[in-house]
């Protein structure tokens, strides 16, 4: 029925504008008796076999959602309706900010594939924090946080990522450190080991300040040379850094069958999707390789159903998330990947 009837609806209407009415609608939903179990009794599987634990968290089956779907933190109930184990909010940043000009979230549906440059448009911690107290998460809740586009110096953009953190510890169960949206100028120059252990090292010496231990995992470009990624895995094994997110958008636009003029005409961003999926597979791999397995791997990018996410966590990854698969496939996409899975 999504593919058939609901998608095409939600295709007529810009990327960025679907999205967020489908968002509203979801909140909307809720208030309606019985909806919230309807959608929970159709799109949820529960299964004793597929539960794992990762980094000291049990999570009920290895599906989460990505960053880039509930921006803001206050769609994550809603969300956890369609089976993901768990949520990942944001990208999250101290102070609100409304991201790139618009038009910046394009379709290419030939490739089940979008082009981005959203450029981490959220409303902030403190709204986020608001929403979580009202609305208790019922679903493991992940924060993706991130620097403000406007801090440029060495020092605000340390304290921009400690304030997000410290800010947001209590309330969610596990961090994501964004350090590799290609549509922040100079976010991805955080990659660089000698940048991020400025930005992670105050990180992990504030999480000792705290009773409850919550993981920290670094979220890294696929399009990261592979001696910078050496040493960002060096780092990461060495600091106590408990995984890697693998991985965000590609500015590679190799492999699409969209018309290239088309392509052009959209201009920068980060792909997602389908095509991004050999990428990130090798990606996945090859930390998992490196790594000897002592690093925990989430695989994300381009992990459109059930096959993608098998070879995924045969590569290595410990649990897997989908951002443009669950846009293109629908509420059916977690069942039909764990029906597979287990
Ligand atoms: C519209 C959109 C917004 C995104 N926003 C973020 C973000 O704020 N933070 C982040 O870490 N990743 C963000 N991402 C990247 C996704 O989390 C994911 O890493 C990427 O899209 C690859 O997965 P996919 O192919 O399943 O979409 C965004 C992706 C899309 C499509």
């Amino acid at each position: 029925m999504y593919k058939q009837l609901i998608r095409p609806i939600l295709f007529r209407f810009s990327a960025e504008r679907a999205h967020n009415m489908t968002l509203k609608l979801l909140r909307f939903a809720r208030r309606i008796p019985l909806c919230a179990n309807m959608a929970k009794l159709i799109f949820r599987r529960k299964s004793q076999s597929l539960q794992i634990e990762v980094f000291g968290i049990k999570f009920p089956n290895p599906v989460g959602l990505a960053a880039g779907i509930d921006k803001n933190g206050e769609t994550y109930n809603e969300l956890a309706w369609f089976g993901f184990s768990f949520i990942e909010i944001g990208s999250l940043t101290p102070e609100p900010q409304p991201g790139n000009p618009k038009p910046r979230l394009f379709r290419l549906p030939q490739d089940k594939a979008l082009i981005n440059r959203m450029g981490i448009n959220n409303k902030g911690i403190n709204y986020a924090i608001d929403h979580i107290m009202k609305d208790k998460p019922k679903v493991i809740l992940c924060a993706s946080i991130a620097k403000n586009s406007t801090s440029a110096s060495d020092e605000d953009i340390v304290n921009d990522y400690k304030r997000a953190f410290s800010r947001m510890y209590d309330f969610v169960d596990m961090f994501t450190v964004n350090v590799s949206c290609p549509n922040v100028e100079g976010l991805q120059n955080l990659q660089d080991v000698s940048y991020l252990s400025d930005v992670i090292d105050p990180l992990l010496d504030l999480r000792i300040c705290y009773d409850k231990y919550k993981p920290l995992l670094v979220k890294v470009s696929p399009d990261i040379p592979r001696e910078e990624l050496d040493e960002i895995l060096n780092y990461c094994m060495l600091s106590g850094v408990d995984g890697i997110v693998a991985g965000n958008t590609t500015t590679s636009r190799e492999g699409l069958v969209t018309n290239q003029a088309r392509v052009e005409k959209i201009g920068k961003g980060g792909l997602s999707g389908a095509p991004l999926f050999e990428r990130s597979l090798e990606l996945v791999k090859y930390i998992h390789q490196y790594t000897n397995g002592r690093l925990p791997i989430v695989g994300v990018g381009g992990i459109m159903g059930p096959e993608q996410a098998k070879l995924m966590m045969d590569a290595g990854a410990s649990l897997i998330e989908l951002c443009t698969g669950f846009i293109y496939e629908g509420p059916s996409a977690v069942k039909k990947i764990l029906k597979h899975l287990r």
